[in-house]
């Protein structure tokens, strides 16, 4: 017997209800899901055991520290996976798991800092508001750049840009702009940057969503490590799918090793942005790694075009504004009234809202949304 009793304590009857009704209502809600990109069809069953122990995954993965209920030899088979998956040079790429898109983001601007410090950073003005935040806090010389109509960044207006400052560019392409689905094109960038003599310089790739639909995708844009890009950051709860919020950070080796530093506390190096970090996170991306593989990542992410183009048809049969880039399982629409909005909880911008085509987001929720839309057309 330890020497506190737990079990002598206890939470009340009524704390008990009060979750029991929260159980019900996320269940309830997941079915109307439908405005943020986050895949809710996983059944990660085998692992609920694990949350009997805390694993903490605390310092670098490729270096097994002193804290040892951690899952080290897994994380780095989820962050192999990713470096094949966005061609990251064998031998000279590391990474981590991460607490989401943003933290990995936050960290790409660190490593470009690092390695660039008297630079300025440039994203468009749709790019992920996390960005501006990551970029005030670490006071960085920035610059935001107009999108075309279409959300994609505005190639002409950063080359500008480009001309009129001599300090090194950190420039953040957005792979998936959070309300357009829209693609910065990094081959556009690189050929600005090319045209103005610009040799040192930091491309970071916000690939958030569509890092893990283009890889799967014939003809898409590239946006990874066959272009000069440094870093790429990618969210782990979107596409895949995992109950807490996760993400995957993959970098050039060369910029981790500026920044690394051994800490005798922990028996391995600092190299992450977290301390503590979640090791939890790590299983779900693992096991949804190992149960579907290439093959079905890419049946998962056609099903979802599939059904984005479904709903686009359904849109256009009621005369209701609806648009998808190419590659996106992103649906612009014209922003319907509150009722709806909150119903199915739909991201609004202005005159715009969107619906994200995720892998539970089924044909017959299309349809009922469908027709609360039309009543009101
Ligand atoms: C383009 C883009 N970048 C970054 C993020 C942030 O990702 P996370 O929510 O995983 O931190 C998002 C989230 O929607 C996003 O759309």
């Amino acid at each position: 017997m330890t020497a506190f009793d737990m079990s002598t304590f206890n939470i009340s009857a009524e704390d008990k209800k009060r979750l029991d009704d929260l159980y019900a209502m996320f269940h309830e809600r997941g079915k109307r899901h439908m405005g943020y990109p986050g895949n809710l069809l996983y059944d990660y069953r085998d692992l609920y055991r694990f949350l009997a122990f805390t694993i903490n995954n605390v310092g670098d993965p490729f270096v097994d520290g002193q804290y040892d209920i951690h899952t080290h030899p897994f994380e780095r088979e989820v962050i192999e996976f990713f470096a094949d998956l966005f061609h990251a040079p064998k031998e000279s790429y590391w990474g981590y798991i991460t607490n989401g898109g943003t933290e990995g983001n936050v960290y790409g601007l660190y490593l470009a800092r690092e390695a660039l410090p008297e630079s300025v950073v440039y994203f468009s003005d749709n790019a992920h508001y996390g960005l501006l935040k990551a970029a005030r806090f670490m006071q960085f010389p920035m610059s935001v750049i107009p999108s075309q109509p279409n959300g994609e960044m505005d190639y002409e207006e950063l080359e500008e840009a480009l001309r009129r400052d001599s300090r090194p560019p950190i420039i953040v392409a957005t792979v998936g702009t959070t309300m357009r689905g829209a693609i910065d094109q990094i081959e556009k960038i690189v050929a600005a940057l090319q045209r103005q003599n610009i040799t040192k310089f930091y491309i970071h790739c916000d690939a958030a969503l569509l890092g893990m639909v283009l890889p799967f995708l014939d003809d898409a844009p590239i946006f990874d490590f066959r272009l000069p890009i440094s870093s790429l950051s990618v969210s782990g709860h979107k596409m895949i799918g995992s109950p807490i919020p996760c993400g995957v950070v993959i970098a050039r080796l060369e910029n981790v090793e500026r920044i690394q530093k051994h800490i005798e506390l922990i028996g391995a190096p600092d190299t992450t942005l977290s301390g503590s970090r979640n090791g939890h996170t790590v299983l779900f991306l693992w096991y949804a790694m190992r149960r579907y593989g290439h093959a079905g990542f890419k049946a998962m992410i056609e099903s979802c075009l599939d059904v984005t183009r479904y709903a686009l048809r359904r849109f256009a049969e009621i005369s209701w504004e609806a648009h998808a880039g190419d590659f996106s399982v992103i649906i612009l629409i014209k922003r319907p009234s509150e009722k709806i909005v909150k119903k199915w909880q739909l991201a609004i911008e202005g005159e715009n809202a969107h619906v994200v085509i995720m892998p539970n987001v089924t044909k017959e929720a299309i349809d009922a949304l469908i027709a609360d839309v039309s009543a009101e057309a």
